[in-house]
Formats: C-alpha cells, structure tokens, sequence
C-alpha cells in the first residue's frame, strides 16, 4: 500500500470560516505561501461562491501558488462549481472539492430529499465539475454519523462519478478512533471500486479526538488528512497539522508512513497564524505551544541535561525551534540580527532589514534586552504594514489616573491633510479612540472588539492589541505592537483604518468597472 499520506490544509476554508472578522486577501495570501514553504500538498484556499471576497482571494492564491495543487470547496451545486472552476482557473494545478450531506439527520432535516436524490445530486455535481477538472473531490459531510450501507453506496457512486479523492469527514466529531478506523476498513471491505480513488479524512475535534481519529483512519487505510495550522476550525477546530505530521514523523517506524512537509517550518506557520487569526496558541499545545518543549520539574532538567532523549521524543529544532545563546541589546549589529532572524527560520528576502534593524535599536533602547519573541513579533508588523498608509500616527498624547478625568489628543495624517483632535473617555485608549474616531467623521463604524495581550514576560513585554471594527457590513481586524498599551492600541485602530480604506477604495473601482 502506498506509503505517503497526502497533507490537505484548509486552514483558509474551515479554519478561516471560524475566525470572528475574516482575513483580508493579502493574509490569506501570506499563509498560502507560508503554506506552500511548509511543503503541503493541497491548500483549500477557501469557498469561492460564498463572497466576491473569498472568490478574489482565492484567484490570488491560485495565480501565486506554483508547488501545491490549490483548491476551493462548493456545495453539489452548478453555480457553486462554476465559481470554483473560474477562480481556480487561472492555477497551475487546482481541485475542485464538491460536498453534500449523507447522514439521515442531514439529509433529512436539512436538505429534505430521499437517499436516491442525494446520490443523483452528488453524482451531477461531480460529473460537473470534471468539465474543469480530473482532480475532484467528493466530500459526504457527517459521514461519521451516516449508515454504513448508504455510505458505502455514496463513495462507489461518487468514485464511478468521476470522484478521483473521496473525503470522509467526521463533520461533528463525534467519533471515537476504534469506530471511525472502523469505518474506514468497511469502505474498502465493501466498496468494489475504491482502489481507484484516494481516501481522506477531515475530522472536527468536538471530543479532543479529531487528531487520534485521523491516526486511526490512515492506519486503515486513508491516504489523505484534511487539517488545519494549530487545528483551528470550526467550534473545537479540525485535526492539528502539526501533531497529525509530528505523529507521523515521529512514530514513522512503527507507521511506516511518510508525508511531504519540512517539519523546521512548522513553528513558523504556527506562530503566522496565530498572529494573522488573532487566536493565541494555549501554552501546553503539543508540538507549538510555548510549553511543548520545556522541562520544569527538577528531575526532568537534570534527566534532559544527561540526555536530550530521557524525556524529549522529538527534538525542538525539529520543527523548527531554536535556542538562542545571543544576548540582543542595542550594542548588536545589524549582521547580528539578520544571523539570529536566519536562524529563527526567516530569509532575508522576507523583511527589510533596515527597518526591522531600526524597531529593534528603538526597542532595544527601551526594554535593554531583546527576546525572540520580540524579534519574531517585529518582524511580524514589518511584513503586516501598509505601504503608502493613508492614515498615518503623527503624534499622541494620553493622560490617565487616579480621580483624573482620562484624556488624550491625536494627530493623524490622512492623504494630504493632517488633523489634530482632543478627546476624553473613560480610559486613555477610550479616549484616543474617541478623538480618533471624532479626526474621521463620516465613518460609521462600530468598535466590537478590543483584545490586550503581552508578547513576551515582564512589566517591560511589548502589547499587542488587536481590534475589530464593523463598517459598512462588514468586519476589519487590525493590531498594533508598542510598549506602551495605549499607542499599541492606537495603531491597531489606524491599521483598520487602512484596511477599511483599502476595501473602499476596491469597492469604488469596482464600481467604475460595472458602470454603477
Ligand atoms: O466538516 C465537514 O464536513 C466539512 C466538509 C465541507 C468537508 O468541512
Ligand atoms: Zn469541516
């Protein structure tokens, strides 16, 4: 049997359909690439009928991407399988994944058709979409609650079909890995055909099982998993990239199976995505958590001193970890910070030197010594900035304290213009808000959320803030990086700004373009 499991990430589709404010098309683009360094072999790069948003982005992502196969996700229906066949079009190599319920609950309660329709629906929607393509995959979503009869109906069907990958996804993961690993051998007892297509699995983690449940089906056979950067997902998120390919890699000679991703990358995409998604990565995460690697009790530490192996299964450098011996101050060169970013894993086509080296000096004037994690975190807004900003921070000043009304005054660039405003409220970020918020009148926009996070230890970590702003209908997300709360906070609302100046300046040429 075929030795190598195929990497399926849909980080951007079922992980990016989770996030609270969606990624811009310059993000998803960002973790595409990321994607494609980390050695994947197919990214579902979203689900291109649902918005003109995800269809573009995705066209980005497929006109960008030469060394994964890209691929979007559409219900069994022709118009979503057109959407996906023209914005995937213009990829070297694209699949189309169509989709349709199988389990009674589903196929009764929501969709309201017989089993026979559902098939014959299945089967158009793949015939369909072999117009475009030879590579489609066919998805029975809730497959880990349908009857196995109808299940083994579906995939022979799907597969005659045309169906060149057939997914079985534990839609609700509600499966436990003895029944799911289970499932998976009584499709290739049962169905005849099933030789001639691959056998994946996308499973959701509602019971913490979606990573041994994705195990146990590769050991039955399937030769692709569906999943995602730090397993971000809908509800409980899907099965974790990293610990479905650690597992693999580490335990590869009693699996004797193999997978295409460069494991020193997988810090790097992990910490990418929790920045750009805003969602932080619990400490005691296996394999990225900021813990996974560190020993605490005395005995460990003295066992890990004699011998790396007492009490570490893998190694950090592995996926791409490395302890820093450099003490960074603002006495470290310019060739010393590109020597530690290019061991932390970043080319220095990745950044421009010279502005990352000018945040580190001023960083380092402030805080005395520079951590990784700050490094990492400048490095980050380097690459997150704006070029040619229309709102650029000129000047802040907030005031706050104990029986003192909290007060702040701005001053913003905005194209050509430049404006100062004066404000209070009921905190100085509240109050540099306002007085932002009062510099552009005009836009109706609603602050939704405000999250303060240190990045880093001590009283002197650098803060990161991270806004979402709803205008027009729609959601922004900005953050902001400084070491004094207010400013981080600050230049996370200029950062939506931008954003939402951007988006309006797409939404009028598109105007132009239609005649509207
Ligand atoms: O969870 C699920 O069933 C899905 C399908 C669309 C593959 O995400
Ligand atoms: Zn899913």
């Amino acid at each position: 049997m075929e030795k190598q499991v195929i990497i399926f990430d849909t980080t951007l589709r079922d992980g990016e359909q989770a996030l609270p404010a969606s990624l811009s098309a310059r993000e998803k683009l960002q973790i595409a690439l990321m994607l494609e360094r980390l050695g994947v072999d197919v990214i579902e790069a979203g689900f291109p009928v649902s918005s003109p948003g995800d269809f573009t982005s995705v066209q980005m992502i497929a006109r960008e991407v030469k060394n994964a196969r890209v691929c979007g996700l559409s219900r069994a229906l022709e118009k979503d399988i057109d959407a996906c066949g023209e914005a995937l079009s213009v990829a070297e190599q694209f699949r189309i994944h169509t989709f349709i319920a199988t389990s009674d609950i589903h196929v009764d309660t929501k969709l309201r058709k017989s089993q026979d329709e559902v098939v014959e629906m299945a089967i158009k929607a793949i015939q369909h979409a072999r117009k475009y393509t030879d590579d489609v995959e066919f998805s029975c979503e809730d497959a880990g609650r349908t009857h196995i009869d109808y299940l083994c109906r579906m995939v022979e069907a799907a597969i005659s079909a045309g169906a060149s990958t057939v997914n079985i996804p534990d839609t609700v993961g509600y499966t436990i890995p003895s029944e799911f690993g289970g499932i998976i051998s009584s499709l290739f007892d049962r169905v005849p055909n099933i030789d001639k297509a691959v056998i994946s699995v996308h499973c959701h983690n509602d019971l913490g099982l979606a990573v041994a449940n994705s195990l146990a089906a590769v050991q039955a056979g399937a030769r692709q998993v569906e999943c995602t950067v730090n397993g971000i997902g809908e509800r409980a998120g899907n099965c974790s990239l990293e610990e479905i390919v650690m597992t693999l890699k580490t335990r590869e000679q009693m699996l004797g199976l193999q997978t295409n991703i460069r494991s020193q990358e997988i810090s790097k995409a992990s910490k990418l995505v929790s920045q750009l998604c805003n969602m932080p990565v619990q400490a005691n995460k296996a394999i990225v958590g900021a813990n996974a690697f560190s020993h605490s009790s005395g005995i460990h530490q003295d066992g890990v001193l004699k011998g790396q192996n007492t009490y570490e299964i893998m190694t950090p450098e592995s996926v791409g970890i490395n302890k820093n011996n450099l003490n960074l101050t603002s006495r470290s060169g310019r060739h010393v910070i590109k020597h530690r970013l290019g061991e932390l894993g970043y080319k220095s086509d990745e950044y421009d030197l010279d502005e990352v080296y000018t945040a580190f000096l001023k960083l380092a004037d402030k805080k005395g010594q520079v951590f990784d994690y700050d490094l990492e975190a400048l490095l980050f807004f380097n690459q997150q900035k704006h070029e040619d900003a229309y709102y650029k921070l000129t000047y802040l000043h907030a005031t706050s304290g104990h029986n003192i009304i909290p007060s702040a005054t701005v001053s913003l660039e905005l194209g050509e213009k430049s404006l100062t405003k004066s404000a209070t409220g009921n905190g100085p970020v509240d109050a540099a808000f306002n007085a932002i918020i009062s510099a552009i009148e005009g836009h109706d926009l609603d602050i939704v959320d405000f999250k303060l996070d240190s990045k880093g230890e001590g009283a002197d970590a650098l803060a990161q803030v991270s806004v979402i702003v709803e205008y027009n209908h729609r959601r922004f997300n900005g953050i902001g990086l400084a070491t004094d709360i207010v400013e981080a906070g600050v230049k996370a609302l200029i950062f939506v700004l931008n954003n939402m100046h951007l988006a309006d300046q797409i939404d009028q040429q598109k105007q132009k373009i239609v005649g509207v």
